[in-house]
């Protein structure tokens, strides 16, 4: 049998000749590749047709040789199955948000079997893109929101800034917040089971705004049901789990709670000291300032290799940014930042 992926072996926490390299968000808007599908497609119809969202994730690859792909959709998409309007314009437009503790109790999660057959577009994409993925030895990467962020995009916010809808609203209903992050939490280790069984070899839960909470909460309200999501793959699928939190330096002393296989952390965060902190070895995964590739590629080769020489371990290490890259970054840069990581330790 060939061994497994770079990605996967570094997840796993076994030997690697080098970090493995993925962005966040590598297919997008500062492509022109994808400029151009955009011209003739909107956002969904790309996420929706197998045809069309393999080739959007294929597109940093082909240009830019990364480890590993992360199939192309959108964390609002598997929202839809509990009833929720979702559009984008271009950031996500949900037209019939959660306002109160009845909504809620209202809420039905599918069950799996009925997620099959909503999202056939899911398992169709992610089984040609491992077809294509394999003899290349690349990985294929699936993803979720974690509750706590789907729950940003799907209550009310207006007329607050930042998402504080959500932690008022937490504040307000706290019964019915646990119950909304438990409904969630089923329904997304059902969907990354789902893209696991059609082909992904790892899947990323995306808490990009885990930062809101204060500790306390975060170990209260979101811990428990990211906890409860992971086990729920891990008792079905035996791959690595990784999960991103977002503006969460002050969340680093919760990770020893955390069961992931390996915790992507934004810029804010220093990894070695993480490292020494954790009480088991878990793969790590960042964390360049996705800003500094707009300095320009000599200047993200610098702060790349300056990254790789602070990491001091020579295993369990993905390299990535601090969060997805940003519309109009220079693509001389992503190149640099993957060139610049494959020239290894
Ligand atoms: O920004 C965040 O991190 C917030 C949460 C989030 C969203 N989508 C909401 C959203 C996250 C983590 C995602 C994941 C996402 N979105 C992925 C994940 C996989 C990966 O590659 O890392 C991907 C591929 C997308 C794709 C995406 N979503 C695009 C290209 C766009 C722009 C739409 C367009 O017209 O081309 C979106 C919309 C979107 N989803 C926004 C947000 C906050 C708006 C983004 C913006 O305007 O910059």
């Amino acid at each position: 049998m060939n061994s497994q992926p770079l990605l996967i072996r570094a997840l796993n926490n076994q030997s690697i000749e080098r970090p493995p390299v993925w962005l966040m968000r590598q297919a997008g808007r500062y492509m022109s590749e994808y400029r151009k599908l955009k011209e003739k497609y909107d956002f969904l119809t790309l996420c929706r047709t197998p045809e069309l969202a393999h080739e959007v994730t294929m597109q940093p690859i082909d240009a830019f040789d990364m480890d590993a792909a992360i199939v192309f959709s959108d964390i609002l998409v598997p929202a839809t199955a509990l009833g929720f309007d979702v559009d984008f314009n271009p950031g996500p437009v949900v037209a019939n948000r959660v306002e109160s503790a009845e909504q809620i109790a209202d809420l039905r999660v599918p069950s799996y079997e009925e997620l099959e057959q909503q999202f056939g577009f899911i398992t169709q994409v992610l089984g040609s893109l491992r077809s294509e993925l394999e003899p290349k030895e690349k990985a294929l990467i699936g993803f979720t929101g974690a509750p706590w962020t789907m729950a940003c995009y799907l209550l009310k916010q207006e007329p607050w800034k930042s998402f504080a809808g959500s932690s008022i609203f937490l504040e307000k209903y706290p019964d019915a917040m646990a119950s909304f992050l438990e409904k969630l939490s089923d329904l997304l280790a059902d969907y990354a089971c789902l893209q696991i069984a059609s082909g992904a070899q790892a899947v990323q839960i995306f808490d990009t705004w885990a930062g809101n909470l204060g500790v306390d909460n975060f170990n209260k309200f979101s811990l428990p049901v990211l906890n409860k999501l992971v086990a729920k793959v891990k008792e079905r699928h035996q791959v690595p789990v990784i999960l991103y939190l977002g503006n969460s330096s002050h969340l680093n002393g919760c990770l020893n709670s955390l069961n992931f296989d390996c915790f992507s952390l934004d810029h804010r965060s220093n990894l070695t000291s993480i490292d020494e902190s954790l009480e088991t070895k878990k793969c790590l995964q960042g964390n360049l300032e996705a800003s500094i590739l707009f300095a320009g590629s000599e200047i993200t080769c610098r702060s790349t290799r300056a990254m790789l020489g602070k990491w001091k371990r020579e295993s369990g290490l993905v390299a990535n940014l601090g969060h997805g890259v940003l519309q109009k970054t220079p693509r001389d840069s992503v190149r640099a930042f993957v060139e610049e990581v494959k020239q290894g330790w």
